[in-house]
């Protein structure tokens, strides 16, 4: 089949009165029109491409017309095929619709009937052939920046890490540190174009989680302990309190990982000298919820207030805030607060990324602040059956 769009229409019925009749009709409207007088010939034409609509009869010798509705959707062909149907008979023509038909009308038809149902549906095929084209181009472009774009950047990684290690001779300590920066600076467009990729598996449906019972303790602890020297670099005090029992949880462990490590590193970057991160959790049970005060736009998911007892997180900064009609938009992707986010750097992809992998595992996450007065995030998980006490 051609890529080109036409507007050329193809009339398949064996009556030639009434061929002739749609053929002038249509022509007078702008359109080209071919004439088949049954379905074998037909589907010969529509082989040859170059036609948008076929106006389909049911009824015709040699090959009917749901036959050749079937052949042409079995074809892959995306033409757009209206049937026509004998009065009575609009059973048959939902089911034609079910098979791929766009619209049908009965015949005897009223010409003013028929034209602006050709419109419409070469209308929809154009609509759809469009989104086809962006769909392959926005699938191109994701794989270009995962071979294209991410494979140097991590070869760029490992020589300067070869050459930061001393191992192509002697480096200074100031040289070390230059080279540290280039190797977080290279870290950081990774880490967006991981983002940039999860969002677009989540979209697609294509995320894979692989959910098991984990001790969140643990797995905040060993995130927390990479973001020390990143913290004590910008001179902000890393707090991390989490003695309090809490219950296990069923997560992702690479999910949840980059989950807090997306939390932590937007709270380093938002949080100028001096100034303090703080981690803490808490069990809540299910009659408590109300005490988590979850924001109206939270989408909780369907018997989320049927667990027994649940895991909060919170994530706290004294840095600048975030505005109070910015905190549910945080979460969409390429949003960042006019305020904070574009002169820091980033693609404002972080949060959108730990919106979708929160919802995958039947979490929550928001945001509480106050402009000048810090922000914190929160994260809520149903807590499995078992408590944990460190
Ligand atoms: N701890 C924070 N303090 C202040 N603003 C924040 C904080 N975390 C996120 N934001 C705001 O939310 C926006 C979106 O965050 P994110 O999705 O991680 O994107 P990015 O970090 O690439 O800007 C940021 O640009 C910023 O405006
Ligand atoms: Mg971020």
């Amino acid at each position: 089949m051609t890529a080109k769009v036409s507007n050329k229409i193809l009339i398949v019925d064996d009556e030639p009165d009434i061929a002739l009749i749609l053929k002038l009709h249509m022509e007078d409207a702008g359109y080209d029109t071919a004439w088949a007088q049954d379905g074998k010939m037909a589907l010969e034409m529509l082989a040859e491409g170059g036609y948008s609509l076929v106006l389909l009869d049911i009824r015709m010798p040699r090959l009917g017309g749901v036959e050749v509705l079937r052949c042409i959707r079995e074809s892959g062909s995306d033409v757009a095929v209206i049937m026509m149907t004998a009065h009575g008979n609009e059973d048959l023509a939902v089911e034609c619709m079910k098979a791929g038909a766009i619209d049908y009308f009965p015949k005897p038809f009223a010409l003013d009937d028929v034209l602006p149902r050709v419109q419409r549906a070469i209308a929809y095929r154009s609509a759809l052939i469009e989104r086809q084209r962006l769909e392959r181009e926005k699938a191109d472009f994701v794989s270009m920046l995962s071979h294209d774009l991410k494979n140097p950047i991590t070869a760029v990684i490992g020589s300067i890490d070869i050459m930061r290690e001393g191992r192509l001779g002697p480096v200074n300590i100031e040289q070390v540190e230059y080279l540290q920066a280039a190797i977080d600076s290279c870290n950081e467009v990774v880490d967006m174009i991981d983002n940039l990729l999860d969002i677009n598996r989540f979209e697609a449906g294509k995320m894979q989680m692989n959910l098991r019972c984990y001790n969140p303790v643990e797995i905040v602890t060993a995130v927390a302990n990479r973001f020390s020297k990143a913290a004590e670099y910008e001179r902000i005090s890393l707090n991390v309190d989490l003695s309090a029992a809490v219950p296990f949880v069923n997560v992702d462990r690479n999910a949840f990982t980059r989950i807090i490590a997306n939390l932590l590193g937007n709270a380093v970057k938002f949080t100028p000298e001096g100034g303090g991160i703080t981690i803490t959790c808490q069990s809540i049970a299910s009659g408590d919820i109300s005490a988590a005060k979850i924001p109206a736009y939270v989408n909780i998911p369907e018997g989320f207030s049927r667990n027994r007892q649940f895991l909060l997180l919170s994530i706290s900064d004294t840095g600048d805030g975030i505005p109070a009609e910015d905190l549910g938009r945080i979460f969409e992707r390429f949003f960042q607060s006019p305020r904070s986010g574009r002169e820091r750097g980033g693609a404002g992809l972080g949060l959108a990324y730990c919106r979708m992998a929160m919802e995958k595992m039947d979490g929550l996450i928001w945001a509480e602040s106050e402009l000048g007065n810090g922000s914190t995030f929160k994260l809520m998980l149903p807590g499995q059956d078992e408590d944990v006490t460190l």
